[in-house]
């Protein structure tokens, strides 16, 4: 997989100018985080992902192909997008017909559809709520549904926007779950988070958005270790790090272990 912005820029309709110049380059199967404040342009940028916006200048390559060449339903295949808020994206009367909707579009077999829900159902922990309408379930489970649904389709890399928000614990080791088998299967996930802890814990590659840019591009630990020009962005990192950070640790941590472990390192010296 790879998804490739070349000095991309995107004005909406309203002469908001979301995106300033995106030089990105996304290859391979290693999960991605995507963080910055709100308005900072995330969800613009991964909504070129797959078509759903086209670039006002610039050029956005999916897997070397201009994105301009083919529809949003095309694109779909290959890169799916989950939306922030599932009632954006759920208007069937049950779990099981939106998890069927997308694959009978692309053309997906009845067999292969039911063999794919056994597995996605009982990943997203819907599996005894297939006959349920989507508006009976509870927020947590609406977001699983429509994770689970883009799913279906069997697309390449999924985008996943915000799904951390609302979760408790077990939603996001459901998401970490998710994550982690989509990567066993050969598929790309990107994520928007503002929960830093569930960023560090899942992602090497963060990229910080800022005012319409890219403010960062780099391993975790890097870019966590960048307290000030994280300021900037007003991204603060997981709290941990910061404890650590404000101990005067010289290297950056993110779990208790790795701080006692550098904490006694230092002492010795
Ligand atoms: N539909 C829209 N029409 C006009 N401006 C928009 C629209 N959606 C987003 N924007 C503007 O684009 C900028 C980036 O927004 P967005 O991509 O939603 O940021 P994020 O996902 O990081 O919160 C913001 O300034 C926002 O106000
Ligand atoms: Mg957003």
């Amino acid at each position: 997989m790879k998804i490739e912005l070349r000095n991309m820029r995107y004005v909406y309709p309203t002469g908001d100018e979301a995106l300033k110049g995106i030089d990105l380059l996304i290859e391979g199967i290693e999960p991605v985080a995507i963080i910055g404040q709100n308005g900072a342009g995330k969800t613009t940028l991964v909504k070129h992902f797959n078509g759903i916006l086209r670039p006002t200048s610039g050029e956005v390559l999916i897997n070397g192909e201009n994105i301009q060449n083919c529809s949003t339903a095309q694109w779909s295949k290959e890169v799916g997008y989950i939306f922030q808020n599932p009632d954006d994206q759920l208007f069937l009367e049950s779990v099981r017909k939106e998890f069927e909707f997308g694959p009978l579009q692309i053309g997906m077999s009845k067999e292969e559809i039911e063999e794919r829900m056994k597995w996605v159902a009982t990943l997203v922990g819907l599996s005894d709520k297939l006959d349920i309408h989507p508006f009976d379930l509870t927020s947590t489970e609406k977001k699983f549904c429509s994770i689970g649904a883009i799913i279906m389709m069997n697309p390449n890399a999924m985008i996943f926007d915000e799904p951390t928000c609302g979760q408790d614990v077990d939603g996001n080791l459901r998401l970490r779950k998710i994550i982690n088998e989509l990567k066993e299967r050969g598929k790309l996930c990107i994520t928007i988070s503002h929960d830093m802890k569930f960023v560090v814990d899942n992602f090497k590659r963060v990229i910080v958005m800022w005012k319409g840019k890219v403010l960062l591009d780099e391993k975790a630990e890097n870019v966590f270790s960048q307290v000030e020009t994280l300021k900037k962005s007003f991204v603060s990192p997981p709290p941990i790090t910061k404890v650590a950070q404000g101990a005067g640790l010289r290297k950056t941590v993110f779990t208790t272990e790795a701080f006692i472990k550098v904490f006694e390192e230092q002492r010795m010296v």
